[in-house]
């Protein structure tokens, strides 16, 4: 838990925690007094192939074409309530889920039929949400996807009603579920809390031979954090200050699943794969079931990990991901309660017979090769920085920053295509930071506390305590990682894919629409330097 978070359940975030946007005074929604487990889990429907053309770079291959209409939907949350407004996808929030193949590239055309007006928030004080821009406006990203840069949704490139963009994905890449969402500049933060978001499944050969729970035994879970008015209408909280309507960090005191509240699942007795997204603007969650039972974990964001890890609780921070399996087996006609801290998350009711067709846990999963340290031709030392003090409520619109940097100074990481680079995290703030990078998967090498004192005077790291390795759920292919404070987290990254314009970020919405987030470059080699590189990677597009 952060100290704000602990601020906020703790009762003393006050001055933190704004009034709400418009009608301020007004209570919010106490979702403790709505009668739970009333709703049954809904799941966002598959998007089916309708349509092929013409593949990008190859056109008389044909490959599968999506359009995805953003539309303004109703929805109801919760039995008890109205229905709410959200931005979503086709006729849902969270949108379709997409099913892709390993190997096997689709086109999606992303379709802006939004309002012309925002009904969330915005502050015009924010690099790129003055008044001179539509107010409405989104470019959607493939979270975790290995994407050429024109089809990764770069904030700058957003685009308004009325408006698409066609994105291209290869989905080169192992299986894994990636989640696409808005990404537009320092409006994501609403854009995501009002729905703009959706899951994308690559599956591939080799998960298919481990025979896990797969069809109805394999069920989403995405987790969003929201505060509700009492007529079931979303609220966004802004700041006290008129000039900075922007708040640091957005904590809600209702947690929707699949766009739920406190729903249930009617379960058999038997094996479960759940997966796991934390989609929300700024929570951590810390799973846990009712009756003690394990989760174990067999994949994170970016595919299955080497072995099977057995975890308690389950840590999410926002934009990761959890591939789990959940046995039901001998707990016939019991009530469990999935819980994040002390909150009730949902309930699975399980059954007393389970239809016959195993599904097993394999003692091995995918291995993991670990990329040695010597293969890094460069180390990033690159900083998380806050406000000078975190108690001054002058400072709250003052932004972080990743290596001191604003969005709009010069690019300063560029790694080199098919090279590879260790970067460490520097964190110099009072907060965890999930921290992600576009277009690659990485490893994380390991954590270290450092004297912060004697970097504030002297600018030098100074370990305190010896490095440690990524918890067992965290050791095998990641696009998020959660630097802690006080510590150094590094993470070494091979850039392969594609060159071009990416960026890196936070994935705490608040702190990425205010500045902590950096373009990055992947460089082309130069030809003084190895050709066969270069050649290498030029099949590896083609074979796309
Ligand atoms: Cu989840 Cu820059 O993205
Ligand atoms: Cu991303
Ligand atoms: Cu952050």
């Amino acid at each position: 838990m952060t100290r704000r978070e602990f601020l906020f359940y703790s009762g003393f975030a006050a001055p933190l925690i704004a009034k709400q946007g418009g009608d301020s005074g007004a209570a919010l929604l106490d979702p403790a007094k709505l009668r739970k487990f009333v709703d049954r889990l809904s799941i966002p429907p598959t998007v089916k192939i309708g349509e092929y053309r013409a593949h990008p770079h190859d056109p008389a291959k044909k490959i599968p074409y999506h359009r995805l209409r953003m539309r303004q939907v109703e929805s109801k949350v919760h039995r008890d309530l109205p229905s709410t407004r959200f931005w979503g996808f086709e006729s849902s929030s969270p949108g379709p889920t997409i099913e892709a193949r390993s190997g096997e590239p689709l086109l999606v055309e992303w379709q802006n039929d939004l309002p012309q007006e925002h009904f969330l928030p915005i502050d015009h004080s924010l690099h790129g949400a003055g008044r001179d821009v539509p107010a409405v406006r989104t470019v959607i990203h493939l979270h975790g996807g290995r994407v050429p840069p024109e089809s990764d949704g770069y904030p700058e490139c957003w685009f308004q009603p009325g408006g698409s963009s066609l994105s291209f994905y290869p989905n080169s890449q192992d299986a894994t579920m990636l989640w696409y969402h808005d990404h537009a500049m320092s409006i994501t933060r609403l854009n995501i809390f009002a729905g703009l978001l959706g899951l994308y499944v690559i599956r591939d050969e080799f998960e298919d031979a481990l025979n896990l729970p797969k069809g109805e035994f394999e069920l989403p879970i995405i987790l969003c954090d929201r505060s509700f008015q009492p007529d079931g209408q979303l609220c966004y909280p802004v700041s006290d200050d008129p000039q900075h309507l922007w708040i640091p960090e957005f904590f809600g005191e209702a947690i929707l699943v699949n766009g739920k509240l406190f729903p249930y699942a009617e379960v058999q007795p038997r094996k479960y794969r759940l997966r796991v997204l934390n989609a929300s603007n700024s929570r951590f969650y810390y799973l846990s079931f009712s009756n003690g039972q394990p989760l174990r974990q067999i994949g994170s964001d970016q595919g299955l990990l080497p072995k099977p890890v057995e975890v308690k609780t389950l840590t999410l921070a926002p934009a990761e991901r959890a591939d789990l399996i959940v046995d039901f087996g001998g707990y016939h006609g019991q009530n469990v309660v999935l819980n994040t801290d002390t909150f009730a998350v949902m309930q699975f009711r399980v059954g007393n017979s389970a239809n016959s067709g195993a599904s097993e846990i394999p003692p091995a999963l995918r291995p993991v090769v670990k990329i040695p340290e010597r293969q890094a031709v460069r180390t990033r030392r690159l900083t998380l920085t806050g406000p000078p003090d975190d108690d001054d409520p002058t400072a709250m619109a003052v932004p972080m920053l990743l290596n001191n940097s604003l969005w709009s100074d010069p690019v300063t990481e560029n790694p080199t295509l098919d090279t590879v680079e260790i970067w460490e995290l520097v964190n110099l703030t009072d907060d965890s930071h999930p921290i992600h990078l576009h277009l690659v998967r990485f490893q994380i090498l390991d954590r270290r506390p450092f004297d912060m004192f004697l970097y504030f005077n002297e600018r030098k790291v100074r370990y305190t305590a010896p490095a440690v390795p990524p918890d067992a759920n965290e050791a095998g292919w990641k696009d998020t990682v959660r630097a802690d404070p006080g510590v150094v987290t590094r993470i070494i990254v091979r850039f392969e894919g594609f060159a071009g314009r990416y960026v890196w970020h936070c994935h705490v919405l608040e702190h990425e629409d205010n500045e902590m987030m950096r373009p990055y470059d992947v460089v082309k080699p130069t030809h003084s330097q190895d050709q066969g590189v270069v050649r290498g990677v030029q099949a590896d597009l083609i074979a796309d």
